[in-house]
């Protein structure tokens, strides 16, 4: 400690080390400890022998942003019980007791030249506004890592297109974490009103649909009045279409169809699924505010889920409100993989993602937890209904087609097969 004092006095210089200590600064900056009290302030450990035991610092390692801190559990202390108070210890590193916490690499970037008050201060801004954010890990070891900035809150959407069937799921601390929907065929994806699920599933049409014209084919359900698909309801790719709830009974109910017919054909021709068919042919259904869906095709949604994967069909459903009743335990059962934006509760988080978090998110758009095996915090790709229309104008079919043809015709056209040697 001693050490690290000296060594950055003598990289910043004794003005700025001087001019530090008068404005209440304090280059004191060790999170390990400060992890160390939190938890015996919160009272997390276990009672050994008479005494409170709590996490023993093992090793620390700078990171990308940070460091990280690894930390040994003692027996009987759960995890759980640790990421359930991760909001704690996130506000405790960010508790500035005496004064502010500047980090040695931002003295080491100040220059000693006439402009140094002008730096100093705006560094003091610069940490008043910052926000230190963390993430928890376990591995037989507890890992926390610690990040001086936060996330960025606004990740534009880049416009490239998507390799495979990876749609990008948002920016993490480590890039841009991908959903590969051959993987995990499905999707669920809650969050609060506001919080950016339109807008999610906005990108993902259309990052689909300049990537795969030919190979996509879409079901949109979207029950808040069809405002967010409306821009999809002619795209090429647009099999069956809705916006309200008796009709995305049928849409539902026309994809069910297609989907057995398919299974049938697969089994005639001996194949067991579509990619063992060499059908490059993916038909995704997304789904808006599922929580409004009818009790039928609330049963369709539960068979699609389950029976999906093979003939290539890909489940999308999407609600504010995540109970029990929305989000049916069959649904769940055949949809591990989840994007979760803030919730209001840990009863809705625990719908949602199987576990509390979504609840202690930041009240940032677009900011959620991805979880497949693992969770991701994750901040979304933003796209703007204007760059949406650019995007995919030159998949919208011509006027004089729309009129002619109607949704419910679309679908003899790509429902033949050529199958192939794979
Ligand atoms: N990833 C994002 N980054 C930045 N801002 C976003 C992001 N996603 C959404 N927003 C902003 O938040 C607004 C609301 O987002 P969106 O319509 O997707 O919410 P929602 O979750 O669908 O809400 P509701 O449940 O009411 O339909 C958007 O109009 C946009 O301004
Ligand atoms: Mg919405």
């Amino acid at each position: 400690m001693l050490f690290e004092i000296a060594s950055s006095v003598v990289v910043a210089g004794i003005g700025g080390y001087a001019f530090c200590k008068k404005s209440g600064v304090s280059l004191a900056t060790n999170d390990a400890a400060k992890i160390k009290r939190i938890f015996e302030n919160a009272n997390l450990g276990v009672k050994e022998e008479g005494r409170k035991k709590t996490i023993r610092l093992h090793r620390k390692r700078p990171i990308d942003g940070g460091m990280e801190y690894v930390y040994q559990m003692p027996l009987g202390m759960s995890f759980k019980e640790v990421e359930s108070h991760k909001d704690v210890i996130e506000d405790g590193l960010n508790v500035q007791a005496a004064g502010l916490s500047i980090s040695l690499s931002d003295l080491r970037k100040l220059k000693f030249n006439r402009t140094i008050t002008k730096q100093i201060k705006r560094l003091l801004t610069k940490h008043k506004k910052a926000r230190k954010e963390i993430e928890l890990g376990f591995d037989g070891m507890l890992r926390i890592r610690v990040y001086d900035e936060p996330l960025p809150s606004l990740v534009k959407w880049k416009g490239q297109k998507i390799s495979g069937w990876k749609v990008p799921a948002g920016m993490s601390r480590r890039g841009m974490i991908e959903h590969d929907f051959e993987a995990q065929p499905h999707l669920i994806v809650a969050g609060s009103t506001g919080f950016g699920k339109s807008v999610f599933l906005k990108q993902l049409i259309t990052a689909l649909a300049i990537s795969k014209p030919d190979d996509l084919e879409l079901t949109l359900i979207d029950l808040k009045d069809g405002s967010a698909f409306r821009r999809f309801e002619n795209l090429k790719q647009t099999m069956y279409f809705a916006t309200d709830p008796d009709s995305a009974g049928t849409a539902l109910k026309q994809a069910q169809e297609l989907m057995n017919r398919r299974l049938r054909e697969y089994a005639e021709k001996g194949y067991e699924d579509a990619q063992e068919a060499g059908i490059p042919k993916r038909h995704f259904i997304v789904i808006d505010e599922a929580a409004d869906l009818g009790k039928e095709a609330l049963e369709i949604v539960k068979d699609i889920a389950r029976r999906g994967r093979g003939p290539g069909f890909r489940l999308i459903y999407a609600t504010q409100y995540p109970t029990t009743e929305t989000i049916p335990s069959q649904v769940k059962r055949n949809i591990p993989a989840r994007l979760c934006f803030v919730l209001d509760s840990a009863t809705a988080s625990m719908a949602a993602l199987d576990m509390p978090g979504a609840e202690n998110l930041p009240e940032i758009k677009g900011r959620g937890i991805y979880k497949r095996v693992k969770l991701v915090i994750v901040q979304t790709p933003f796209i703007s209904n204007q760059e949406i229309k650019k995007q995919i104008a030159v998949h919208i079919r011509p006027r004089k087609e729309n009129e002619h043809e109607h949704a419910a015709n679309r679908e003899g056209r790509s429902d033949t097969f050529v199958f192939s040697e794979t």
